[in-house]
């Protein structure tokens, strides 16, 4: 989805309501999957890992070096129903919403009826994340032909609060929505772990392997960091505030330097309720300001009207409202346990999954690696995706040892580089320089804060956001995926769009606001997004010098106002959002999730060999009494920016990752067909999109949400 977060906080006016079920299957469902574990005790251990590939650095896959130059005829802006992928290439779709993560599990219908939710691929494909295996089934970054993909599953296709696509006739739009609905849609967000493999011709998953694993809205969780215990984690599910339930609406991924997955939640607030009357109830509570701040006004409806189910658990946790004596008799704090950057060992079935909240409390998008150093923190970057949120930084207390690379309990590694350090947020100047500033109790201005009560560095961790307020950082055009060039450890950040920016908010940093058409439908503000690059002495250095690598554009707008960085029709895009360096080839990939330029082309996936910050020059430009000088890269040419891939209509482009020769990509298609109108469910002649069925995948016509792998026809590294 565009994540344009008015969506979420629409609000509904039915009653809220406590109609009965149970929803015992799913939970025995889940278990049934999460309990198989094919490492018992130390049967993982010692399971090798090299870093080659996990740490994002600067060492090159199986393809040996880094390409000098993109290899392929640029694909052209289209929007037809299909993938379309340059002459010499095959796309294959191979995973897609609803299929069989058990060897028991029934063939997947497609037509609303299909059950057991909690054993198939989730909906909304996002993030993805390759996890390399042996013959034997060890884990192993130099063998491309098996592994396992662990991907996020953000959203769902939805009107009126429904997962149509999921319901026989579309599903309820009315409150109380009948548990049996809620109970399938609560199974379809979270992560997914599937093994893949090649014969060396073609690509497929395993339906039976042991290594597949659902996590969901209802996965036990451990809470772990500074915040872990938090009075303001306190649930009536947890009651000392050390564990909660369900990972939700996880965006963009990362892989740490240690071997696991991490992924970011994201648009979390808007699945919750709040009653009209809370912030009474809650009288001075300091959480009123918290809950503002962070999308949920009092009266806010839910996205799904999932509070609606019941009086079980499973139905109340989504109403974040003080109802009970205190914090342990109701779910007031549930949100609090939301918006983290989550762990997850995917060769471990049997590993809980972990919030690591040092690294703060936001609309999470990925988290990147910096390259990591012998002696050195361990550093990563991050962005807050909402307009006008901010850039982050986390810097590890434990120094990289690269022994960690390959230990046996990644978790453990996790825990050490994760759970102690320091959050910094970005603040960027007009001069093209910039610092990173301190988000903890040692800093005064948030200690002595008189913005917010931070009483621990728990809170900051918690109220992450207020923290970021408080000491005045650069509020940016909604910052999405971070990446580190692997050439030179610059860090590439895509800021979408932003059409709350004006000429009284433009600045240096974020200076474009102007006014560009959809059909005859004025669209206002950075309409198309830009991507941000920073270079730094050393990633712990709180200073940092930025340009910025590209302003999307459509390729006929003003060269001296909008299309700043000269694109071409063979590379002009809109709302650049998953940026991802290869590690084997240097690529800079750069996908789109867009609603702009959607009139004359669908979202894509574009390759791109960037040079450097400080490579291009300074640009003013005037807003009447108002200038804005900016600081613009070498603009890209046809020959080092190329459109790759063009998806699917209503899709958007989300999450690539690769085999470690590079010579397979796999690319999510999220939300094909997703402005259907949820009465034409069941008459497929009025889809907006019918693929991946179109494209010979699997049973019925109802779009879905898809993994495909792309190879050369030729077996070459992709791109060159
Ligand atoms: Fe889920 Fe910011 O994209
Ligand atoms: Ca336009
Ligand atoms: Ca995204």
């Amino acid at each position: 989805m565009h994540h344009d977060t008015t969506r979420l906080a629409i609000d509904f006016n039915e009653e809220d309501s406590n109609t009965s079920s149970n929803p015992a299957f799913v939970q025995v469902l889940e278990t049934r999957l999460n309990r198989r574990s094919l490492f018992k005790g130390a049967g993982m251990a010692g399971a090798a890992l090299g870093a080659t590939a996990l740490t994002g650095c600067a060492t090159t896959g199986q393809a040996g070096s880094t390409v000098q130059q993109l290899g392929f005829k640029p694909v052209a802006k289209t929007t037809a129903d299909r993938v379309s992928v340059p002459e010499g290439y095959t796309a294959q779709v191979i995973y897609a919403l609803g299929d069989p993560l058990t060897g028991n599990t029934p063939a997947f219908k497609n037509d609303g009826t299909d059950t057991e939710w909690g054993a198939r691929a989730g909906d909304h494909h996002d993030g993805i994340e390759w996890f390399g295996l042996d013959a034997s089934g060890q884990p192993s970054d130099r063998f491309a032909s098996r592994g396992l993909l662990a991907m996020n599953h953000e959203a769902t296709t939805d009107e009126k609060r429904a997962s149509f696509f999921i319901h026989a006739n579309g599903g309820t739009a009315t409150l109380p929505r009948p548990a049996s609905e809620i109970d399938k849609e609560l199974m379809i967000h979270g992560i997914s772990v599937v093994e893949v493999q090649t014969d060396g011709k073609k690509w497929a998953y395993k339906s039976a392997s042991a290594f597949n694993r659902r996590i969901t809205t209802m996965t036990d969780v451990a809470l772990s960091g500074p915040a872990k215990g938090s009075e303001h984690l306190v649930t009536r599910y947890s009651p000392d505030g050390t564990r909660a339930r369900g990972t939700l609406n996880n965006c963009g991924t990362g892989r740490t330097p240690w071997g696991t997955f991490v992924s970011g939640e994201e648009n979390w607030f808007g699945y919750f309720h709040r009653d009209a009357k809370d912030d009474d109830t809650r009288k001075k509570d300091k959480q009123v300001q918290a809950l503002n701040r962070y999308g949920r006004k009092a009266g806010a409806a839910s996205r799904h009207g999932w509070e609606s189910g019941g009086s079980a658990d499973t139905y109340a946790r989504w109403n974040n409202s003080a109802l009970g004596a205190s914090a342990q008799d109701d779910y007031r704090n549930e949100m609090n346990t939301f918006g983290y950057i989550v762990e997850l060992d995917p060769y471990n079935t049997g590993a809980q999954l972990v919030k690591r909240t040092a690294l703060g409390r936001m609309g999470h998008e990925n988290v990147t690696f910096d390259r990591v150093v012998a002696g050195q923190p361990v550093v990563a970057y991050m962005g807050d995706d909402a307009r006008g949120e901010y850039i982050y930084k986390f810097v590890s207390d434990a120094k990289w040892d690269p022994r960690d690379a390959q230990g046996a309990n990644r978790l453990a590694a996790g825990d050490k580089y994760l759970d102690k350090g320091t959050l910094f947020v970005a603040r960027f100047k007009e001069d093209g320089t910039g610092e990173w500033v301190e988000l903890s109790m040692k800093n005064p201005v948030i200690a002595n804060s008189s913005y917010f009560e931070f009483k621990s560095d728990a809170d900051v961790a918690i109220f992450t956001r207020l923290a970021a307020d408080a000491v005045a950082a650069t509020k940016m055009d909604r910052p999405e995926w971070a990446g580190v060039n692997p050439k030179n450890g610059e860090v590439y950040i895509t800021l979408t769009n932003n059409s709350n920016r004006t000429v009284a908010t433009a600045d240096s940093a974020n200076p474009r606001v102007y006014t560009d058409l959809k059909g005859s439908k004025e669209q206002k503000g950075n309409v198309n997004g830009h991507i941000v690059r920073l270079s730094h002495g050393k990633p712990t250095d709180a200073a940092f010098r930025w340009d910025i690598y590209l302003f999307a554009s459509e390729a006929g707008a003003d060269k001296a106002t909008v299309n700043l960085s000269n694109l071409t029709d063979e590379n002009d895009l809109s709302s650049p959002d998953g940026l991802v360096f290869s590690p084997a080839t240097g690529v800079c990939w750069i996908q789109t999730d867009d609603g702009a330029y959607t009139d004359k082309t669908n979202c894509m996936l574009l390759a791109a060999l960037p040079g450097q910050r400080g490579d291009g020059s300074t640009k003013t430009l005037a807003y009447g009494e108002k200038t804005v000088t900016t600081h613009v890269g070498k603009p890209p040419s046809p020959a080092t920016l190329k459109r790759f891939l063009v998806g699917p209509r209503g899709a958007e482009i989300t999450g690539i990752t690769e085999t470690p020769d590079g010579r397979a990509i796999f690319v999510n298609v999220q939300h094909a067909g997703e402005n259907t109108a949820m009465a034409d469910v069941n008459n497929p002649a009025k889809f907006e999109s019918q693929w991946p069925a179109n494209a010979g995948y699997g049973a019925g016509q109802r779009p879905r949400s898809a993994t495909i792998v792309i190879t050369k026809n030729d077996g070459g590294v992709i791109g060159t």
